[in-house]
């Protein structure tokens, strides 16, 4: 049996998704951190991965000035601090100091990496599409780095690393074990 789902939360139904978090740097260079469940790779060639950024959001704007971000995938050890980077705005609040984060520097832009991530899509702002509601940052990918044991041959071990995976409200979990080769 079926039942409606409700049209509001539509995009929840798509979940769980990857979150993932997002560097960007201000003018002076100041680095911020944002959580974003809306993500996606969106061609091979030119290398492109689209962000979607609602336009209230404090790192909007950052964006828009620098023309770069980071996108660092984020273990489970560290959902606490996914859940809090979602909830709370650099506009008033220095989330890196706040959480700890160590921050390393990229090899190709300005915006620097998060250390405890596994690993780092190093982006140059492609184009910028307003979409309804949010904004897609479209990425120009120039440059991949990974902690050297996460990935075999370009995948991720799975049997070693858990990403954070945002089920919706308050909710996130993470990959079981399974682990099905065909
Ligand atoms: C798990 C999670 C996923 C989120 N995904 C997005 C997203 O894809 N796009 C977006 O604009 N905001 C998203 N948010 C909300 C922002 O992360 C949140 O408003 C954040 O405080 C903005 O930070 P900033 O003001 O420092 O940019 C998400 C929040 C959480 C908790």
């Amino acid at each position: 049996m079926k039942v409606n789902g409700n049209m509001q939360n539509f995009y929840y139904y798509s979940f769980p998704m990857q979150a993932v978090l997002v560097t960007c740097n201000d003018r002076s260079g100041k680095t911020n951190v944002i959580t974003i469940a809306w993500h996606t790779p969106i061609s091979k060639d030119p290398p492109l991965y689209g962000i979607s950024v609602a336009p209230k959001r404090y790192s909007y704007g950052l964006i828009q000035k620098t023309k770069e971000f980071v996108i660092n995938f984020a273990p489970y050890e560290i959902a606490d601090i996914v859940n809090f980077c979602g909830k709370n705005s650099g506009r008033n609040t220095d989330k890196i100091m706040k959480m700890n984060l160590t921050l390393a520097p990229a090899q190709k832009l300005k915006t620097p990496i998060i250390k405890e991530c596994f690993s780092h899509l190093e982006c140059k702002l492609h184009d910028e599409l307003k979409l309804g509601d949010h904004t897609l940052f479209v990425g120009e990918v120039v440059n991949v780095m990974a902690d050297k044991n996460a990935y075999k041959k370009d995948l991720l071990d799975v049997e070693k690393i858990k990403p954070t995976y945002y089920v919706g409200g308050n909710i996130f979990t993470s990959i079981s074990n399974i682990k099905g080769v065909f």
